[in-house]
């Protein structure tokens, strides 16, 4: 042994009150228990280890024969002293806790489903990117980013949403929160005003902001002028949480708006790509590319985590824009980057994009048919677009839940977003329901292939119609509210939620 014994490291306190050759005791057995010391590694010998730490060889020797008593450690004439084998320690069983409530829908808004990422296009975007790249892309030069990006991009945004983008003026970037927060900066004596209800991300990046109203035509432009504001963002797509799109003449009255205070308009163009009744509206920036800075998201169309947005900025404001990254981080992964190019000029982003739109298309048509039936006397709004839905309570129900709505225990097992703000207009709960991931269990979750969750309690249809004769009337008249409204629900091909007839592969 001697020289040859592996170094051990002890923790060991003379200044302790517990006794040196307990110490020792219990370093040890910790050490074999934890796997440390693994079984059969030879620990150093008795007059070595008595050298190391500078205690007697006795209290070694005692602490070696303790733990051969116990098992630990074998000790062999000639053979040195070994690690026993015994078996690891285990994390003490903790009692079992209350079960997590069952989300067996979650509408919770936020997220696109992560299991649409297309992967394999993805995958052949990487090759193709690392393929392709030049050395001299690899470096950061650029801090507006690759100009095969660029260019790339540029010919995307002028083809689906109308955007006349010179790739010399786009800013590629972390996602829209970046896009707003290199602009914000760029314009530092600028109050934002910021849309009410709206999208809580500028809030949180905005240290000043004013919130103005918005209505069934989108924000209330008369409102704005009210303002000492000089920047506004804004939703004009498809407003976040309502889904009302901005009407024409408030397109018009917006720009002029922005004209008339030399102001600027940030607009945030998140999931203008899923519209399902008609081709989207154009991007508002056509009207005016030199008071608009037009900003897109992966983070609907692919995944949030992918962490890539653009913006399409004003030549007036580009250096101080650009001033603004070289302070942060500077560009965005050349990789990533090049990665997207390849997924955008091989086409595979559009196919990605009219998958992506079936499958979400046929969520929302089969939420609102649900909705229709079980859930009559609340009314969904917005136009027929993106991953969500607004849905406004009944009068009386004053609250739609808590910021980080949780399913009713033992109740249908649906969770929704509240909508910050909302119920002080109109006076009445708003909830914001996600169609676009919510498939009942999930993908992996037997659940869902056996087909929709049943809680005889809240989601026997029969029992609910029994109790509820005016939902039961409702189904007569065949998915149809009696005001008229919620034409949507009536052309809805679908059935229940959780049941998709149209044979798409997945349950949704
Ligand atoms: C209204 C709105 N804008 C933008 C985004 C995306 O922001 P980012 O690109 O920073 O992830 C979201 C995401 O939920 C959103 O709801």
């Amino acid at each position: 042994m001697g020289t040859s014994a592996p170094e051990l490291f002890l923790a060991f306190d003379r200044t302790r009150r517990r006794g040196l050759r307990a110490q020792i005791e219990g370093e040890l057995r910790s050490a074999i228990r934890t796997g440390r010391l693994a079984p059969g590694a030879t620990v150093p010998s008795t007059r070595a280890l008595a050298g190391d730490l500078g205690v007697t060889r006795r209290v070694v020797i005692e602490a070696y024969d303790q733990l051969v008593a116990e098992g630990y450690l074998l000790s062999r004439p000639g053979a040195g002293t070994t690690v026993n084998r015994v078996p690891p320690v285990t994390a003490p069983a903790r009692r079992p806790g209350p079960a997590p409530d069952p989300v067996r829908v979650d509408f919770r808004p936020g997220r696109p489903d992560l299991d649409l990422f297309p992967r394999a296009a993805w995958a052949r975007a990487s090759r193709e990117a690392l393929r392709t790249l030049r050395g001299a892309d690899l470096a950061d030069d650029d801090p507006r980013g690759l100009p095969v990006l660029r260019a790339a991009l540029a010919e995307h945004l002028g083809r689906v949403r109308g955007v006349g983008a010179d790739p010399e003026h786009i800013v590629v970037c972390g996602g829209f929160g970046h896009a707003l927060d290199l602009v914000a900066h760029a314009l530092p004596d600028r109050t934002f005003a910021v849309e009410d209800p709206g999208y809580p991300g500028p809030r949180r990046r905005l240290t000043g902001f004013v919130p103005v109203g918005v209505d069934g035509d989108g924000l209330v432009v008369d409102e704005l002028r009210r303002t000492p504001a000089r920047a506004v963002v804004v939703t004009p797509a498809h407003q976040s949480p309502t889904g009302v799109a901005l009407s024409p003449a408030r397109r018009n009255q917006l720009v002029e708006w922005a004209r008339d205070v030399d102001g600027h308009i940030v607009e945030d163009d998140y999931d203008a790509e899923y519209r399902y009744d008609r081709r989207p509206v154009g991007a508002l920036h056509g009207l005016a590319p030199q008071r608009v800075v037009h900003c897109g998201t992966t983070s609907k169309t692919l995944a949030s985590g992918v962490r890539l947005g653009w913006a399409v900025v004003p030549p007036p404001l580009m250096d101080a824009v650009l001033a603004r990254r070289a302070t942060t981080d500077g560009a965005t992964s050349s990789l990533l980057q090049a990665a997207f190019a390849a997924l955008l000029t091989s086409g595979d982003l559009d196919r990605h994009l009219r998958r992506s739109r079936r499958v979400y298309q046929q969520r929302r048509d089969a939420v609102l048919a649900g909705l229709g039936e079980h859930l009559p006397e609340a009314a969904p709004s917005g136009i027929a677009a993106g991953l969500s839905v607004l849905l406004t309570a009944a009068a009386g129900h004053r609250r739609a839940g808590r910021r980080r709505p949780r399913p009713a225990p033992g109740g249908a097992g649906l969770a929704a977003g509240a909508v910050p703000g909302a119920p002080r207009r109109p006076p009445r709960a708003r909830a914001r329901l996600r169609h676009g991931a919510a498939r009942p269990g999930g993908p992996r979750d037997p659940a869902a292939r056996r087909g929709p969750a049943h809680d005889p309690a809240t989601n026997d249809a029969d029992a609910r119609h029994r109790r509820n004769p005016r939902a039961a009337r409702h189904v007569l008249r065949g998915g149809r509210r009696e005001d008229g409204r919620g034409s949507q629900r009536g052309r809805a091909p679908h059935g229940r939620l959780g049941r998709c007839p149209t044979g798409c592969a997945r349950p949704c």
